[in-house]
């Protein structure tokens, strides 16, 4: 069967688990001679230097398709589209705007296809981002994780799934109207424990890690309007105070210093930034192999 990773659920715990212990280790040309057609409807830094980086450090290529290049749905039917990469690609990533895009894509394929980001969710900086709290603080389970902003937003519920499924708490402090997707927490709150509050101090309590996002995600539009809804969700000093003494901070990355995060936050002794954005490459490596080669794991 083939396997897709179009939400961070398409993998167990124990399979995320697998996927970590792989990251960093996976040093060998292991997807020599294999492609991966990268499809972007959006801009991209990290998605795009990590996959295209991991396809050549395992012996593979990366191919860019940009915005541009396909017009899915424009030039050419999702479905079109992914029988015709499928017959030439090993694998295919997209980040996209309409969920249901990658889903469709999946439907239509006949190679693994990875979410590269959809409005709904980010499954692989899910991963990367508890990867990361992994290294740091040498467990998941217990764990206090707070997202504070728009909680409407694809990071905030891959994380969201990812960390109860991992056995954290998962917190989200946002303003009324921009709390997570009803069936993702209904989901996660299956997995385990989800805090929804409008206080963002409440969010942030004894929390070991507190993460944020931009609030103006791609094609989102009244960044003015925006702006103003989001203004007591930013993660200062001040609110960094309520989390316990060794909480790290965290975000994905593009990040809008003044608004989402101060810069003596982002860029102060309690960031761990960078290390997430590197993480990228090291367990989207485990992952590709883990979606290609399960017997390599
Ligand atoms: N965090 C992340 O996905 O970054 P890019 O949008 O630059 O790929
Ligand atoms: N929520 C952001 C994430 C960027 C990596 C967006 O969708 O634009």
């Amino acid at each position: 069967m083939i396997k897709h990773f179009l939400s961070i659920t398409d993998l167990t715990a124990k399979e995320i688990w697998q996927v970590f212990a792989l990251a960093k280790r996976q040093s060998k040309p292991v997807l020599k001679g294999k492609s991966l057609a990268m499809i972007f409807e959006k801009p991209s830094l990290r998605t795009r230097l990590s996959f295209e980086i991991a396809m050549t450090q395992l012996g593979g290529h990366g191919v860019y398709l940009g915005p541009s290049d396909i017009g899915l749905e424009k030039r050419e039917s999702v479905g079109d589209v992914a029988r015709v990469t499928s017959s030439m690609a090993d694998m295919i990533m997209a980040r996209v705007f309409k969920h249901e895009t990658v889903e469709k894509l999946a439907e239509y394929a006949t190679v693994p296809v990875i979410n590269g980001l959809s409005d709904l969710e980010h499954p692989c900086q899910a991963l990367a981002d508890l990867f990361t709290i992994w290294e740091i603080k040498a467990k998941i389970k217990g764990l206090k994780i707070a997202f504070v902003g728009d909680g409407e937003n694809n990071v905030a519920h891959s994380l969201c799934l990812g960390a109860t499924m991992l056995g954290a708490t998962f917190a989200c402090g946002s303003p009324k109207g921009f709390w997570m997707n009803k069936q993702i927490v209904a989901q996660a709150k299956k997995f385990g424990k989800v805090i929804e509050t409008v206080d963002p101090k409440e969010a942030a309590a004894d929390a070991d890690i507190v993460v944020t996002d931009t609030w103006i995600s791609m094609g989102d539009t009244d960044k003015e309007k925006r702006i103003k809804i989001f203004k007591k969700y930013q993660v200062n000093q001040k609110l960094m105070k309520y989390a316990k003494k060794d909480a790290i901070f965290m975000h994905c990355l593009p990040a809008h210093r003044g608004e989402e995060v101060t810069a003596d936050v982002i860029d102060g002794p309690q960031s761990v930034v960078f290390q997430e954005a590197e993480n990228r490459l090291h367990v989207q490596k485990a992952l590709l192999v883990h979606l290609l080669s399960p017997d390599m794991l």
